[in-house]
């Protein structure tokens, strides 16, 4: 079967690097209940390949850019899965609507990063029913009922946002601050988790002032736009806490057509580390940058592949992020991926 080779590839590295087990759940190859537990279903596979419906966010940014690569590079004919890709431009009611197509298809998976963490229960149930198992990837949703889908994989936001708020309070925080937030779209889990990460971080240091917060919606063009407006209301500023790199970028552009310098008049801290965010680190424009991965596929593929050949998968896999200053920054281009 074309599956297989997936399965022979993932050997070996899944395992140990995932919290997944090649052991046979109880009901071997029987199909389960899609959310009685995180162990493998078959799905409703019928001949070599296996099917994945992928409801992806958007197209906002170029971390999702490379997300998507990841995933649709990943989840080919070759490595045996037939995938159906849909973008929700950014839109819940997309999502629900891309999931209910996938479940009337009859596809044997489904896999999706929430633009938003609230009002899944309802759609989720209903894949469910279909015994449709269901793997988050990205982001959370927030649910009491865990056992609408196997697992979630994807970064530790709060982490993220944690990491942020440490480098700015040990490196900059020495002294009185002016902190503006660009936030992500606003009920996503990044952005709640990340905001919630750089306070948990910084609140005993009484210098860190935030002055301004305000979401630009993870775009470049949205963080250039709220940037304006800070930079009116607020003469200032000292530095820019962004959600992600895109909304940095737009803030630099912002910066200097204000006639400030980026990076050094108003500092920049933000998260990805794609690599045009890692261009303007490496030119002094970016003061700090905390990495989350996006190159998800391989794993999703692993998940998948375990599930289907009866293994188990956690709950939850969180997966691995850097942190880049600008001396790494440099360092790091040559070879970034993304
Ligand atoms: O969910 C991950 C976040 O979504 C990335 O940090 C951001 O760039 C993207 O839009």
């Amino acid at each position: 079967m074309v599956s297989k080779k997936f399965s022979m590839l993932a050997a070996g590295v899944a395992v140990l690097a995932l919290g997944l087990s090649a052991c046979s759940s109880d009901d071997g190859d029987t199909k389960t209940d899609a959310g009685s537990s995180s162990t493998g279903d078959t799905g409703g596979s019928s001949g070599d390949t296996i099917k994945v419906g992928f409801s992806q966010v958007g197209a906002e940014s170029g971390w999702r850019a490379a997300n998507t690569k990841s995933i649709q590079d990943t989840l080919t004919k070759e490595n045996g899965f037939d995938l159906s890709f849909s973008d929700a431009q950014q839109k819940q009611e997309n999502q629900i609507q891309a999931i209910r197509s996938y479940i009337a298809q009859g596809v044997d998976y489904i896999a999706f990063s929430p633009v938003v963490e609230t009002g899944w229960d309802a759609v989720l149930q209903e894949a469910k029913s279909a015994n449709i198992p269901v793997i988050l990837t990205d982001r959370a949703v927030d649910t009491q009922d865990k056992t609408l889908y196997k697992t979630f994989i994807g970064s530790d936001f709060v982490e993220e946002g944690k990491r942020v708020g440490e480098w700015v309070s040990n490196n900059l925080g020495t002294e009185p601050i002016n902190v503006v937030e660009l936030q992500g779209t606003t009920g996503s889990a990044p952005a709640i988790d990340r905001k919630q990460g750089f306070l948990d971080a910084t609140k005993d240091n009484t210098n860190i002032k935030i002055i301004a917060s305000q979401t630009g919606d993870f775009t470049r063009d949205g963080g250039k736009k709220v940037m304006e407006g800070f930079l009116q209301s607020n003469p200032d500023i000292d530095v820019v806490y962004a959600h992600n790199d895109d909304m940095a970028l737009g803030a630099i552009e912002a910066i200097e057509a204000a006639g400030k310098t980026p990076g050094k008049d108003i500092k920049i801290v933000s998260i990805d580390g794609v690599k045009d965010g890692m261009t303007a680190l490496s030119e002094g424009k970016i003061n700090y940058i905390v990495e989350c991965n996006p190159l998800l596929g391989p794993d999703l593929a692993k998940i998948i592949q375990t599930l289907h050949d009866g293994g188990t998968v956690e709950p939850r896999i969180v997966t691995q992020d850097g942190a880049f200053d600008q001396e790494q920054a440099k360092a790091a281009l040559p070879d970034r991926q993304y």
